[in-house]
């Protein structure tokens, strides 16, 4: 079968925040990433300030409000610091963006090429869920840092000799109706289940989600969808949804070659991570379960790293606290060796840590 929507990975994670050159220093000393480019009232933009920040095939976008009545301001005022745009890189921007709307996706903007001194980009863009979007993008006939209107910018802090992570690995949303989500992917982007598909409602003691993945027929471009349900308390959905106000991105999840060394520097830095109880690493049945590992287990339990198995391999993963006040957005670190899913097995031992903390925010 022809891809009816073909695409050649992430583009870029676009952040609205309250200020672009906190946040900018933030992901360059706590997440080791390298700024690279930069528009603002400088370059001639006169209602904000953006900074283009990378690590390997990451790239952020932070972008900031530099006055007041805008509708970059009025996003952060009402969902706090989050994510705006999921952009995709794609061959063809026309096709893709006509077969989207033929599909019933809401158009924002309808393809056009924006061109300078290094090159055209053609760029459209369609809504998803809450006010987050997808920019299709088409660089490559395009040789500057980022886009038409961007300056190359020197990184606000020296990069670490070792980059923490590669690539962005799957973006996660919190969504009201998970399948009518499921449903447009499938039909606007012909996107497809993947293996490790989750239907059921996780279920802790206080709280319950679904989960669902989909991602396109390349598995570059990888989508979960989580939808609350029925708990005895407050799901972590709804607790997003309500201080988002709405849908949106929950967490992005960053693939790193070397997880410990990621934590640790990441850590000396001040990013904190859920903790997870020692009880997880003394269970004789996770022991047996996970087999062996490229580092003892002693190693994952002093840095709280998880660890999932399936038939086709093992991952390594961690989860950031938020990273804003509002407890909303948030980080993953994953270190796949073989297995392409999501550690499903972790997930009620993780969802006790989110609990825990949810509790301290007197959100349970
Ligand atoms: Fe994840």
């Amino acid at each position: 079968m022809s891809d009816v929507f073909p695409v050649k990975g992430m583009d870029a994670v676009v952040f609205a925040v309250g200020n672009a050159r906190q946040a900018a220093h933030f992901y360059s000393t706590a997440f080791g990433m390298r700024r690279v480019a930069y528009r603002g009232p400088e370059t001639g933009c006169r209602d904000e300030a953006a900074h283009v920040l990378e690590s390997g095939s990451v790239r952020f976008v932070v972008r900031g409000p530099v006055r007041a009545g805008t509708d970059l301001g009025r996003h952060v005022a009402e969902h706090g610091d989050g994510v705006v745009d999921l952009a995709i890189e794609v061959p063809d921007v026309a096709a893709a963006y006509e077969y989207a709307v033929s599909q019933g996706a809401r158009g924002l903007e309808a393809p056009h090429t924006v061109e300078d001194e290094h090159g055209k980009v053609v760029m459209a863009a369609i809504a998803t869920y809450g006010e987050t979007r997808h920019t299709l993008v088409d660089r490559s006939n395009y040789s500057g840092p980022y886009l038409p209107g961007y300056q190359p910018a020197e990184p606000l802090v020296e990069p670490p000799a070792k980059r923490f992570f590669q690539a962005i690995d799957h973006c996660v949303g919190n969504v009201e109706r998970m399948d009518e989500w499921v449903d447009f992917y499938h039909r606007v982007m012909g996107f497809t289940d993947m293996a490790e598909f989750i239907g059921d409602d996780i279920a802790t003691e206080y709280s319950a989600l679904m989960s669902k993945v989909v991602a396109d027929g390349t598995r570059k471009v990888k989508f979960p969808l989580n939808e609350p349900a029925e708990g005895k308390r407050k799901s972590q959905i709804e607790e997003f949804l309500e201080f988002y106000g709405g849908p949106g991105v929950q967490h992005i999840a960053l693939a790193t070659n070397d997880i410990l060394a990621a934590v640790d520097a990441m850590q000396a830095a001040g990013v904190e991570f859920l903790d997870t109880p020692d009880s997880y690493y003394e269970d004789p049945e996770l022991r047996a379960r996970i087999g062996k590992v490229r580092v003892p287990v002693e190693e994952l339990q002093k840095r709280r790293i998880l660890v999932d198995r399936d038939e086709d391999g093992y991952l390594l993963q961690i989860f950031t606290k938020p990273v804003q006040d509002r407890p909303t957005v948030f980080f993953e670190l994953i270190e796949r060796h073989g297995s392409m899913g999501f550690g499903k097995g972790n997930f009620k031992a993780l969802f006790e840590a989110i609990e825990r903390e949810q509790a301290r925010r007197g959100n349970l």
